[in-house]
């Protein structure tokens, strides 16, 4: 099979982090079809040799195992090439069509890698110059949009010159391997469904924390804040990927008609629940890992007196006969304590104790799935403890933990989130990417979070970076009686 892979923003912070990386990837382990051209599209004026050496000086800041040798650049670099276009010039897409009518592929795929706000004169201008044919398909960035009207506006727009089937709307979260682990373990096993609901669960919690600050994209960061970049998507994916009902069959529609389910019967927000709910921080000067990191406002590209969030904590309900009354804590945040990303599924406790259990924090059964650094599972019980001294059973109860390691049992070097997903979408398999009609639902559901802060006087809580965040969210997760995993 023939492709072509035209990068819209091919000389954008994403195009050399994740996705040549990704297709590198993909061309070492043999997967990316052989007769495939690559082709980078920036405004930059740039012959194909001057582009490709631009990639090759990029991947010097790629982990040494996913660097390619010069040899293997070199062969990899067979497939790339570059065109200079002004993505609002209709003329320059004609040189498009040109380019890709020397040899005519099975697949084209857009990848639209831009600002936002550039997807809907791209999507039309494809279309003005004949290019949204049936082997096109379109790959859609996040965050998509601003709103629910922005969003709107755009999914309106791809679809008026594209079919639902062509349109890849990328949320790399669901590319990763512990959330397909995360579909397995639940619909692929027996043990938990039956337990997985309101009378065997007490709470569910999804922490994805980061180390890393806003980099070098002060200025996209301070438009877009933790909600939109994180909450709207990444995190109400893994939500819909915990909470969802077993879809029929594993088919794209069948899995993102549950999803749709899950994002429709979030609770509505209230003037309470937003404002007792929901805690919004942004990082000030402090150290990681021993080193001093100043504070978000002094990034560079960020306003010096931003009020924009870095640090979402929130707690919702799913109104539906399966989760009533059984709260998500969702926290999210740039420059916290730790790298980590993962989903601790907090058992009820026992009806009638016999034993003497360690009473503190999330102490009794609880399913932890392990996103990343590491990706497994951890589940927590509790077992006789023994007198260390004489070795007699004790009265007390202690915790234990089955550890699962999906790195060592099935390898580190396994597909990445990129490479499978951008593999899936020369292959035409929609089943990890976001339907407009999902994407809608959460915008909806963001957006009076997004309207009170808009009105709200207060700024976003400080925290030192290299904290947990702000204090006010382990209050708001303390008044229902739990605490976040760190703390138990
Ligand atoms: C992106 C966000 O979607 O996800 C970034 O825009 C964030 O701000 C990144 O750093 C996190 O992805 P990962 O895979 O490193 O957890």
């Amino acid at each position: 099979m023939s492709f072509d892979l035209i990068l819209f923003g091919g000389t954008g912070d994403l195009a050399w982090r994740k996705i040549m990386p990704a297709l590198f990837q993909a061309f070492r382990h043999g997967s990316l079809p052989a007769d495939g051209r690559i082709v980078g599209v920036a405004r930059d004026d740039l012959s194909d040799d001057q582009y490709r050496a631009l990639i090759k000086s990029r991947f010097d800041s790629v982990e040494l195992a996913k660097r390619p040798s010069d040899e293997e650049f070199a062969r990899f670099a067979q497939l790339l090439g570059y065109l200079r276009m002004d993505l609002s010039n209709p003329a320059d897409y004609s040189r498009l069509a040109e380019r890709l009518a020397e040899r005519p592929a099975d697949v084209v795929v857009m990848y639209l890698a831009t600002a936002p706000g550039l997807f809907t004169t791209v999507c039309e201008q494809i279309a003005v110059a004949g290019l949204n044919g049936p082997t096109t398909r379109v790959v859609l960035e996040k965050p998509l949009g601003h709103d629910l009207a922005s969003n709107r506006a755009i999914n309106k727009t791809v679809r008026s010159v594209l079919k639902e089937e062509q349109i890849f709307r990328i949320d790399h979260y669901l590319g990763k391997p512990s959330v397909q682990n995360l579909f397995a373990l639940r619909f692929g096993n027996s043990l938990f469904e039956p337990l997985w609901h309101r009378d065997h669960i007490a709470n569910i919690q999804i922490t994805i924390s980061e180390e890393l600050g806003v980099e070098k994209r002060g200025a996209f960061y301070d438009s877009t804040g933790a909600l939109r970049d994180m909450v709207q998507n990444h995190a109400l994916q893994l939500l819909c990927a915990v909470a969802m009902e077993p879809p029929i069959n594993a088919h794209a529609d069948a899995i993102r008609d549950e999803k749709l389910k899950v994002l429709r019967s979030l609770k509505p927000w209230t003037p309470e629940t937003l404002s007792q709910h929901v805690i919004r921080g942004q990082y000030a000067a402090g150290s990681i890992d021993g080193e001093a990191v100043p504070a978000y406002r002094s990034a560079p590209g960020v306003n010096p007196e931003s009020r924009t969030e870095t640090f979402v904590a929130l707690r919702t309900e799913i109104a539906n006969w399966r989760w009533a009354g059984v709260p998500f804590y969702i926290r999210t945040g740039k420059r916290l304590a730790e790298r980590d990303a993962h989903i601790e599924v907090n058992f009820r406790p026992i009806p009638h104790a016999i034993f003497n259990s360690p009473q503190s924090g999330n102490a009794g059964n609880r399913l932890i799935i392990n996103l990343q650094p590491k990706d497994g599972l951890e589940l927590h019980l509790l077992a006789q403890g023994a007198d260390k001294r004489h070795g007699r059973a004790t009265q007390n109860l202690e915790p234990v933990q089955l550890d699962l390691d999906f790195d060592k049992r099935f390898g580190a070097g396994r597909v990445g989130a990129y490479e499978r997903l951008l593999l899936d979408v020369i292959d035409g398999r929609l089943n990890l990417f976001v339907r407009s009609d999902e994407q809608e639902a959460a915008w909806r559901w963001v957006e009076p979070i997004l309207d009170r802060w808009s009105q709200d006087s207060t700024p976003p809580r400080p925290y030192a970076a290299g904290t947990w965040g702000p204090s006010a969210a382990s209050a708001m997760i303390a008044k229902d009686g739990y605490c976040w995993s760190e703390e138990s």
